[in-house]
């Protein structure tokens, strides 16, 4: 059943974007859900790239790629996704992946902030091909603040309708700050 929470939502975006061949870029690998997602829609000839600056993420990414034959198709980076760029060159990908935040069970001061996860947006906007998707899964709220959701709205308001389509999904009726997700495709 498709409940549409934030992952399956975006992931339901993804679906539309990434084939057989593709090249994508999960920015915060975390547990590896979204890594695996990429990596079982690129098939055998397409590649994802994973960023994530803590050991524990990289090591549950890597334990849920082995399990599920998938290994081959990723290469899992323990670097900030601020670096993106000196992995692939400019207009090579078809979608970036971001969930900010904290690993879930994991050590909450060890998250996505502000300034560097705006920073890392700009780049991956210049790491999409033309037609290429930006997933973000935005929070607000309890440990999180609300810096960043602010600062990521700010900046993707401000981006050329020319270059760029620019959608907001709100959970309308939910309450307690619910997560936002956030599509970009590059025109
Ligand atoms: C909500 S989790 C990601 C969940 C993940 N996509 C999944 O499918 O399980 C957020 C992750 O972002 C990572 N992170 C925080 N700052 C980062 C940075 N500058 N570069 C890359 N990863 C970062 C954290 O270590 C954490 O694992």
């Amino acid at each position: 059943m498709l409940n549409l929470q934030i992952t399956q939502l975006c992931h339901h975006f993804i679906n539309e974007y990434v084939a057989e061949g593709s090249v994508c870029i999960d920015a915060t690998a975390g547990n590896g859900y979204d890594t695996a997602f990429l990596c079982s829609l690129v098939g055998d000839s397409g590649h994802v790239l994973a960023f994530d600056i803590q050991q524990k993420a990289l090591d549950n990414t890597a334990a849920r790629l082995l399990k599920l034959g998938l290994s081959d198709r990723a290469e899992i980076i323990r670097d900030s996704h601020c670096n993106m760029h000196k992995y692939t060159p400019e207009a090579s990908v078809d979608c970036i992946v971001f969930n900010f935040g904290y690993l879930p069970d994991g050590d909450h001061s060890v998250c996505t902030h502000a300034d560097t996860s705006v920073a890392a947006i700009n780049t991956a906007l210049s790491l999409l091909k033309k037609g290429g998707l930006l997933s973000l899964c935005v929070y607000s709220g309890g440990d999180t603040g609300f810096e960043e959701k602010t600062a990521i709205l700010n900046f993707v308001k401000g981006l050329s309708q020319k270059q760029y389509t620019v959608l907001r999904i709100d959970y309308y009726n939910k309450s307690n700050n619910p997560p936002m997700p956030v599509m970009i495709i590059k025109l």
